[in-house]
């Protein structure tokens, strides 16, 4: 048998998975692609990627794309996956969401991607667990949707493994699931309002499973665009875009933020996490003003504050920690957090993290030349800590100097190579290492091409 890749028929058989699939990540992972389909050639005993293409096209192809798809489609996921955007959730999208549905008690969530359940039950239990006095008599839908029909079908046993829990804490675990050996089942209260279902999100009618006329107050898709090409991420944006309410939110994977348009949506920093609202520019609500990325002084991306700042966080002078400075920056309260910054450095003047935060908080201060200082402080101090070397990389693109930021992105490729795909990348909770790599590959690619 030729070598897959060497088969006159494998980059058509390719280019048909990644259109189906919107799998373009594949594109440049030959050797990953080749051996899923030579596996496959060999158990259904077929000789080259032409019959393979027949076989997929045939009536019977059906469950040997479910098959492939099985094995393509990548489902790392966990509860809580990425705490910032989930504090955000709960301090600021959902109490909002209450508010404007007040008379219709009525609450529309999408998880887009859902894999094995993780994202939509989490969402449950945070509803359930802290805002459950407040959504009494609503009626509230989570549906969740994934490509991959085991992930689906996993999900709706609700049954995890101790790794998809670890950024649960023990009072959440204790209360909300039940733990037999290596094995952890949701409370079946937590699947009341969740529906799991087939759905693919490039296809191009984008026909969603859902009553027509459906609007969603609150839409998630978080690290699923990152493995498709930028075209068919924003046409899906444009499409989140469509399925939402006026009002309603939208919220991807923090290294998806340059895939939304963000003149279609207002662009709010809350809890330190982008999220992105279909509204008006400036729109009024109880008398707050939301600030729009682009239309307002600095800190132009600063939600306003919560009624009641959320009880863990710490007051500027208990500072004691990194820990202390993430919540204040988690919490958007950038004066504190540069302040606590300063006050760690003089103690830890060579801890890279320390200078590393300092300069995303400078940045949201708009003191974008101290910024750059502080991150290239950090990289001085820890040569390969990527996220500082991909923000500097920002930096120097929003500034227009673009050959230095091509290098800076390069820097990223260079240092994340031997980081294992899945890996946590340094500093950034919730981030893989494949995602920082590829968002640097997009980025690189971009420099290149303005
Ligand atoms: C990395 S997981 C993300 C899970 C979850 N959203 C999270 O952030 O933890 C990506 C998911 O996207 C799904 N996916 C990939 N391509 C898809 C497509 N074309 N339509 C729907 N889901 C897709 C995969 O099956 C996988 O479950």
């Amino acid at each position: 048998m030729t070598p897959i890749p060497q088969d006159p028929a494998y980059s058509r058989l390719k280019s048909q998975l990644i259109e189906q699939t919107g799998l373009a990540f594949y594109a440049d992972r030959d050797e990953a692609l080749a051996g899923t389909i030579g596996e496959r050639l060999l158990i259904l005993g077929l000789h080259d990627c032409s019959s393979y293409i027949e076989f997929l096209t045939a009536e019977s192809g059906t469950a040997e794309m479910e098959i492939l798809i099985a094995k393509l489609t990548i489902g790392e996921t966990y509860f809580f996956r990425d705490e910032r955007q989930f504090t955000a959730i709960r301090d600021h999208i959902l109490p909002e969401i209450l508010k404007r549905n007040h008379s219709s008690k009525h609450l529309r969530i999408w998880s887009a991607g859902c894999a094995t359940g993780a994202e939509p039950y989490s969402l449950a239990i945070l509803l359930m667990r802290e805002l459950a006095d407040q959504i009494s008599g609503w009626r509230v839908e989570i549906h969740a949707t994934d490509l991959n029909r085991n992930y689906l079908a996993q999900a709706a046993m609700g049954k995890f493994r101790a790794w998809a829990l670890r950024s649960t804490s023990d009072e959440v675990k204790g209360e909300c699931f039940f733990h037999e050996g290596l094995v952890w089942t949701i409370d079946p209260r937590f699947k009341q309002w969740i529906s799991f279902r087939h759905m693919n999100l490039v296809e191009s009618e984008f026909i969603t499973p859902f009553p027509s006329g459906t609007h969603f107050d609150l839409i998630l898709c978080r690290n699923v665009m990152i493995y498709f090409t930028q075209e068919v991420s924003r046409r899906l944006v444009d499409q989140f875009h469509g399925s939402l309410c006026d009002g309603g939110w939208l919220v991807v994977g923090a290294s998806e933020y340059s895939l939304v348009n963000e003149k279609d949506f207002s662009v709010v920093d809350a809890s330190g996490a982008k999220v992105y609202r279909k509204v008006p520019p400036l729109l009024e609500i109880s008398g707050e003003i939301l600030q729009i990325k682009g239309k307002a002084p600095r800190p132009a991306t600063t939600f306003p504050p919560h009624d009641v700042p959320p009880a863990n966080s710490p007051p500027a002078r208990d500072c004691g920690n990194l820990d202390a400075l993430r919540q204040l920056a988690d919490r958007g309260d950038w004066q504190n957090a540069a302040e606590c910054s300063l006050r760690l450095l003089t103690r830890d003047r060579l801890n890279p993290e320390i200078h590393f935060y300092r300069g995303l908080i400078l940045e949201n201060l708009g003191n974008a030349g101290e910024s750059e200082r502080s991150l290239r402080q950090a990289i001085y101090l820890d040569r390969n800590f990527g996220l500082a070397h991909y923000h500097l990389a920002l930096a120097l693109k929003r500034d227009g100097r673009i050959e230095a930021a091509g290098r800076s992105f390069g820097n990223v490729l260079k240092i994340m190579a031997a980081t294992p795909d899945l890996a946590s990348v340094m500093a950034a909770p919730g981030v893989t290492a494949i995602e920082l790599k590829e968002l640097a590959k997009m980025h690189l690619k971009e420099t290149r091409e303005s």
